[in-house]
């Protein structure tokens, strides 16, 4: 690295942390910025679980539910497997409720309920990676940990006009995210963390950033381009398979809806769920019961790597292999694919 390049490395970091002493956002796992007392491992951990794939006004009700009932992880660590993943109902991702629970626990039976202060000790613990590792490492514990989400990949490639597409991109972002990341002296680990954070979701958005008001334009090469929003370059997306199945809603006389317990590997896995047939076409599985099924229409939902089309089929009767739960709040407790079906059966 040339002085140059350091000059400018360090009016970068300059230039966000006064931004961020200004402009950080107020969220219940955080410690405003400059604080002398650091967050809670325990919230910084569960937010920064709930946090990915998802944003902050969707998972921020999670976590205060979550806090709430669970106010420290042996809390969580002791709850029943059911209560936590009904709890998760709706965030997705659900294979990220069960290594919660399995990292929740670890840490109370093997650390005495006191999470490793550590990038490496973290990553040790079953179901936690590399990103959640860093961000808890520096927003916790005050560690210089490059830590690297879509927000900042995104901020590196326009600060640095990164040609290479995403995914190939990463190593290389990474590499200037680790140049950029300052020592714990001169800023703190979890803000510098969280003002990166911050400026990727509220300035440098994916679409129509806000570079009037960044505080890394001057410095910014896509900002001196004129045309900010290409990077980063993206590869063309594969456009993702579809598949359709049959999902069967079952209400007894009591007003109940009858529910199964999903096989824990796989999708959706251990999460309760309304019956459905196989989702690959030609797989037959038919209904729960025999019964006087009508469909009722049809609902649609985009996961990670296919689309699904559930024809929704709805039927009065009783059943003693499913688990009936009252219909009032079941939806709560289901996976959106399933509240979407529930809602449409009920409309
Ligand atoms: N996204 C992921 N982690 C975050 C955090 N700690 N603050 C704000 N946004 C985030």
């Amino acid at each position: 690295m040339t002085p140059a390049d350091s000059d400018r490395l360090a009016a970068i970091r300059r230039a966000l942390m006064d931004w961020y002493s200004l402009h950080a956002r107020v969220l219940p796992w955080r410690m405003p910025p400059g604080s002398e007392v650091r967050a809670d491992p325990y919230r910084v951990w569960l937010s920064e679980v709930m946090l990915q794939q998802t944003t902050v006004p969707h998972a921020t009700p999670y976590f205060e539910a979550f806090t709430t009932r669970w106010p420290t992880i042996e809390a969580l660590a002791a709850a029943g497997d059911e209560a936590v993943m009904g709890a998760w109902a709706g965030l997705g991702y659900y294979a990220r409720a069960r290594n919660l629970l399995a990292c929740a626990r670890a840490v109370a039976r093997d650390h005495g309920g006191v999470f490793p202060d550590t990038e490496a000790g973290l990553r040790a613990l079953p179901g936690l990676g590399a990103y959640t590792a860093a961000a808890v490492a520096a927003i916790a514990f005050g560690r210089r940990a490059v830590v690297v989400d879509g927000n900042v990949e995104r901020v590196m490639a326009r600060l640095f006009t990164v040609d290479t597409p995403l995914p190939k991109a990463r190593p290389e972002l990474r590499a200037l995210a680790d140049a950029l990341t300052p020592e714990p002296e001169d800023f703190d680990p979890g803000d510098w963390a969280q003002a990166l954070m911050d400026l990727g979701s509220r300035i440098c958005r994916p679409r129509l950033p806000l570079c009037g008001e960044c505080p890394l334009a001057g410095d910014c090469q896509a900002w001196a381009s004129g045309t900010p929003e290409v990077w980063p370059k993206k590869a063309p997306k594969e456009k993702k398979p579809r598949r359709e199945g049959v999902v069967w809603v079952l209400v007894d006389k009591a007003g109940r809806v009858g529910l199964v317990k999903r096989p824990d590997k796989g999708l959706l896995g251990g999460m309760l769920g309304l019956p459905t047939s196989g989702w690959d076409a030609g797989e037959g599985e038919g209904p729960p019961v025999a019964a006087d099924w009508r469909v009722v229409g049809t609902v649609r939902h985009v996961f990670t790597h296919f689309e699904l089309e559930l024809t929704v089929m709805r039927a009065e009767g009783e059943a003693a292999n499913l688990i009936w739960r009252e219909l009032a709040g079941a939806g709560e407790t289901l996976p959106t694919v399933f509240r979407k079906a529930l809602v449409r059966a009920l409309a």
